[in-house]
């Protein structure tokens, strides 16, 4: 039994010329099973391969990771019934990914969010970078991490499979100072959480925010939109912003406001109350404080679609999270199954620093040198009930 299932295991492996089942302390009579699988999911127009990495753990639970973008392509995970569906928008092949689309499920770097005029001063050098949204800078620019081919390695393991994908980010790429070396690297376990490790180094003072851009719909599709989700956001102040999205600076206690997420409630509870943040943002798209009881992972936000009983639970080491409900999501795409992706048909919690920190002395510093290390994490838990 186990050695059926490893044989066709490592016959999806020799596709991508992957190590199966030889590592020195398996014995050759008991061959690991692998759990990571890779495919072609085609190419660039400029010829180059792209593969999708299949995470699968025994619960059902399945992610699949391009190494375009280091984007989450699909996320598989079951509804209280076991009924087994997707729950993050994008598409079923490459092309959707390659014309404009809004970030589906991709690795958003350097700097995850807007930097107010795309400007920006470093020890004593203001650096100009990309302006992509309006008169800013947003998502590291017009070709952010989103967009660039990571170099990705399977990691085969029987319980925690993996992909590790690397990037390295030249020195003025996007205007940003520093030759940038980023790892990142999703690991899928057995209690259903698909982990994501960011690592990276630069040789030059630099700005950095890495965050994943997944929209998630827990309904799996069934239901248009996510204002029926319920909600819980692990943060008493949120940073209010102007026109353009940028903080102004203030941290605002969500007492008292739509933006209290404290307890559950429906993300559409409040969505259309009459308030100057909402109707900045056509809706949520804030960046929240997390509350901290130390440091490390933190419990983030909870989401449940009650009519699937599906349960997506975010944890993290950052300060903050974006959270987005799809406001700009306005049915021009069509998306998996040819599905046309409607107003608010996914949320994102963006887990990350807060928007334009570069230029807000008093936000926690997002400034990394050379001989430090970047390191944070951020985990997507799944569960139904
Ligand atoms: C931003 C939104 C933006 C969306 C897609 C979110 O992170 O906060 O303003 O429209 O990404 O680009």
């Amino acid at each position: 039994m186990i050695n059926g299932k490893s044989v066709a295991v490592c016959a999806a492996f020799a596709l991508g010329a992957l190590s199966c089942g030889k590592t020195e302390s398996t014995p050759a009579h008991k061959p690991m099973v692998s759990n990571v699988t890779k495919q072609s999911f085609g190419q660039t127009t400029d010829a180059q391969a792209i593969d999708l990495y299949i995470l699968k753990n025994a619960n059902g639970v399945e992610a699949s990771i391009m190494n375009y973008g280091a984007t989450l392509v699909s996320l598989k995970a079951p509804d209280k019934a076991g009924a087994v569906a997707d729950v993050v928008l994008g598409f079923d092949s490459l092309d959707g990914y390659l014309k404009p689309e809004p970030y589906f499920g991709a690795i958003v770097g350097r700097y995850g969010n807007r930097i107010a005029k795309g400007r920006f001063t470093l020890d004593g050098v203001t650096y100009k970078l990309a302006v992509n949204n309006g008169e800013n800078h947003l998502h590291g620019g017009i070709k952010g991490f989103d967009k660039v081919l990571w170099t990705a390695r399977a990691i085969d393991s029987p319980t925690k499979p993996g992909v590790e994908l690397k990037y390295l980010s030249k020195d003025g790429e996007e205007g940003y100072p520093g030759n940038l070396n980023v790892t990142v690297t999703y690991t899928l376990s057995p209690a259903n959480e698909l982990q994501i490790d960011y690592l990276a180094t630069t040789d030059k003072d630099t700005v950095l925010n890495l965050t994943n851009h997944t929209y998630f719909n827990l309904s799996g599709g069934a239901a248009p939109d996510i204002l029926g989700h319920e909600l819980m956001i692990n943060a008493e102040r949120f940073t209010p912003v102007d026109a353009g999205l940028i903080p102004a600076g203030e941290l605002r206690p969500v007492e008292g406001t739509p933006f209290d997420f404290r307890q559950p409630v429906a993300i559409g509870a409040r969505i259309g109350a009459s308030d100057e943040q909402l109707k900045r943002g056509k809706g949520y798209d804030h960046n929240f404080i997390v509350k901290r009881t130390g440091p490390g992972l933190e419990l983030v936000a909870r989401a449940v679609d009650p009519a699937s009983g599906r349960v997506l639970e975010v944890l993290s080491t950052q300060p903050a999270v974006q959270f987005y409900s799809g406001n700009f999501l306005d049915g021009t795409l069509a998306g998996k199954g040819g599905r046309i992706i409607g107003h608010r048909s996914g949320f994102c919690l963006e887990t990350q620093h807060y928007p334009d920190s570069p230029n807000h002395p008093a936000f926690p510093t997002v400034v990394l040198k050379p001989g430090e290390t970047y390191s944070q994490s951020t985990v997507f838990r799944l569960a139904a009930r």
